[in-house]
């Protein structure tokens, strides 16, 4: 095993999951997700290490090697996990920058633990990290470790990547510790993005807060330019093309809908179980075409998969809660014996189930209310082959700037969701086939590959 790296990622977590075998002995996979995907073959070519949490509050793990990735637990005490992940990360950072669809909680505690932990990521990696090596750091948790690892090492080479929205100036403003943030992320040589616009808040910001000089998308600071710049993260469109097309994930879609009963029309919401993705919207627009009678009973199902997620965090109780009541009452209202319109699924599945999901669906509904990208709406392009199927899409995710020609909606106009419901359903195979194939072009084109060739090249390259 070796010590120091050329190559880092540092990231909330680490890509691999702890799973309990058959023989009851533990072991890591590597979990699923782009992520991991994308930048695996480029740490198994340059020997990466990868630093971040290993998932067990207050445990202790050696650095080790997995499937040609060297891999460096970072360990958070149990305070820290409410504190840091919980706190700071879910419920002061992601409420703001997702337009304040909840209400951010300021604590100065909530805020010691995040400082605390950044610094401990910033000094492993310090630790990991070879003479004038590259580190790319990710996301939203760890927006202060740019500039503590430049202190400790600057002769590294740092990249950031946003995963969420970077928000408007008029609400970062509010962040008690603005300033400590903004001069964070600038300790990076590159600070990625998922959208022009999060870039261009994020220049602005640094101008009005700051005072910084910068030419078009760069920023100076002490003599070092910062570039500020939008890389859209994608799926791996060949590999879930290929999936999808396996004997036995046909069969499962088929198998999907005569378990739905045949309906018509088979509608899709997948999403983790989050006050920012327009669950509740889509979920009262469909219950109002069955109401008005514009749906027929029987004629369609939503299937609504909603992953458990920051289940200890105070605005995702609340919204389980909620979404169980709603489903609870549309049924109520509108089942048939042996005939629910909503099936509604409070669980996570594999890759597998998913693809055959993706399938199996005629529309599939992204309503989120504010979304740095949303992958599903990639995944279910990738899956789509058969040039069959359409796309509810929120103007309000990043992924609405590159699926031009799914059906745009705006998830706070229940008349627009109903429209836009409708018309997916009732479209033509042949107007289906036009948006589908574009959208495919796009997203074929555009692969979580190239995301991560992209910034890693203009980081090493500027
Ligand atoms: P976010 O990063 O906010 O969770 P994205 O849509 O960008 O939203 O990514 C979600 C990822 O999680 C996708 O790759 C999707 O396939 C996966 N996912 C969502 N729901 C489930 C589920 N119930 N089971 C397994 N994976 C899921
Ligand atoms: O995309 C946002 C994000 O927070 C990622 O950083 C993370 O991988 C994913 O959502 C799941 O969140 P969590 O790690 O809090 O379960």
């Amino acid at each position: 095993m070796k010590a120091r790296s050329s190559f880092l990622i540092v990231a909330n977590r680490l890509p691999v999951d702890r799973v309990v075998g058959a023989d009851g002995a533990a072991a890591w996979r590597r979990s699923p997700g782009g992520l991991v995907t994308a930048i695996a073959p480029v740490m198994q070519r340059r020997e990466g290490a990868w630093l971040g949490w290993h998932g067990a509050p207050g445990e202790e793990v050696k650095p080790f090697d997995h499937d040609g990735m060297h891999l460096v637990p970072v360990p958070l005490s149990a305070a820290e996990v409410e504190l840091y992940y919980e706190g700071f990360s879910n419920a002061t950072i992601w409420p703001l920058y997702h337009d304040v669809v909840a209400t951010p909680i300021y604590s100065r505690v909530l805020w010691d633990a995040y400082r605390a932990v950044n610094d401990r990521f910033a000094r492993a990696a310090a630790e990991v990290a070879d003479e004038n090596a590259v580190v790319w750091i990710q996301d939203y948790q760890l927006q202060l470790v740019p500039a503590m690892l430049r202190k400790l090492r600057p002769d590294l080479r740092i990249g950031f990547f946003l995963h969420i929205p970077f928000p408007p100036v008029e609400l970062f403003w509010q962040l008690p510790w603005r300033r400590e943030i903004v001069e964070g992320l600038l300790g990076a040589d590159l600070v990625g993005f998922q959208r022009p616009g999060g870039a261009a808040n994020f220049v602005r910001l640094c101008r009005r807060l700051l005072g910084l000089q910068h030419h078009r998308n760069e920023v100076e600071l002490d003599g070092r330019r910062i570039r500020a710049e939008a890389f859209p993260i994608s799926v791996d469109f060949s590999e879930l093309d290929t999936l999808v097309r396996e004997p036995s994930i046909v069969a499962r879609a088929k198998e999907i809908r005569s378990e739905l009963g045949e309906p018509e029309h088979m509608l899709l919401g997948v999403d983790r179980l989050d006050y920012t993705k327009g669950i509740g919207q889509r979920l009262k627009a469909f219950s109002e075409l069955l109401a008005d009678g514009a749906v027929k009973p029987g004629e369609a199902v939503f299937v609504q998969i909603a992953t458990p997620s920051r289940e200890r965090v105070e605005e995702y109780r609340r919204l389980r809660n909620s979404i169980e009541l709603q489903v609870g009452r549309i049924n109520g209202e509108h089942s048939q014996l042996g005939h629910q319109p909503v099936q509604y699924l409070h669980q996570s599945y594999n890759r597998r189930e998913l693809a055959a999901l993706y399938f199996a669906a005629d529309v599939m509904v992204v309503t989120p209310l504010r979304d740095g990208m949303n992958l599903v709406a990639k995944e279910y392009i990738a899956c789509r082959h058969d040039l069959r199927g359409s796309l509810v899409l929120s103007e309000f995710a990043g992924a609405a700037d590159e699926l031009k020609q799914a059906f745009s909606v705006n998830p706070y106009d229940v008349e627009g969701m109903k429209r836009a419901m409708l018309t997916a359903m009732r479209a033509t195979p042949h107007e289906l086939s036009r948006r589908m194939r574009s959208m495919r072009r796009r997203v074929a084109t555009y692969n979580v590959d190239r995301w991560a060739g992209e910034f890693l090249a203009a980081l090493e390259g500027g």
